[in-house]
């Protein structure tokens, strides 16, 4: 039996046209160098103190290989110690404890594995598993920051999206560099 409490969020950024990497996987485009003098600052603290309330991390295996990819060069490894599932058919390479790997029935794994252990569940990517998420109507919120560039082209938020999915806009939250988030509540499925 699920957490009658457990909320399955998609949270990625993506640029202002939609593209949450390069075609090639790159995300350089990241950093930005914009100022919006009338957006909230975020604390380091307060963002540390929000990761805490984040109960398990769910993702596709290219993000997965890109975030190895960023702690292979030095880079900080962005999950912590909170439990990570990876999503993949093949056999790549377990570099912590907190990682565990899934391959098949994405629905069954959120509502019979996950829901009953994790109240606090979040899809970081990327746009495959991010669509087959919402396909399965499996997730009770997107949360969109968009970035201020434009790429042009790239791996789309959700790629392969067959279906229109209407959205409740929640929350909107402008910040000093730039970016603005977008908080959408999925009707139907959203318990809040
Ligand atoms: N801007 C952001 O916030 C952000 C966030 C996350 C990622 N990204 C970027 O997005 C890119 C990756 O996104 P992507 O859409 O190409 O790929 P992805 O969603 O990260 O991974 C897709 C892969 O996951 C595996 N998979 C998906 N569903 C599965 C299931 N039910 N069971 C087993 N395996 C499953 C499959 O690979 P296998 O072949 O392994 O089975 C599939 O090809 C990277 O460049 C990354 O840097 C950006």
């Amino acid at each position: 039996m699920a957490h009658s409490d457990a909320r399955v969020t998609i949270h990625m950024a993506a640029s202002l046209d939609g593209f949450i990497a390069r075609k090639d996987g790159r995300v350089d485009w990241l950093d930005t160098s914009d100022e919006f003098p009338g957006g909230e600052t975020l604390e380091p603290a307060s963002v540390e103190a929000f990761l805490e309330t984040i109960d398990c991390y769910v993702m596709g295996s290219r993000t997965y290989e890109t975030a190895l990819g960023f702690e292979a060069q030095g880079a900080v490894w962005p999950y912590g110690k909170t439990p990570t599932f990876v999503l993949t058919h093949r056999d790549l390479p377990r570099t912590r404890e907190t990682v565990a790997f899934h391959a098949g029935d994405l629905a069954e794994f959120v509502d019979g594995r996950l829901r009953p252990r994790f109240r606090t569940i979040w899809f970081v990517g990327g746009g495959i598993v991010s669509a087959e998420c919402l396909r399965l109507g499996l997730a009770d919120e997107v949360r969109y920051s968009i970035l201020p560039v434009l790429i042009g082209d790239g791996i789309r938020f959700f790629e392969g999206l067959d279906r229109d999915i209407a959205l409740h806009l929640a929350e909107v939250k402008a910040y000093t560099n730039g970016v603005v988030e977008l908080r959408y509540e999925v009707p139907g499925r959203c318990r809040a």
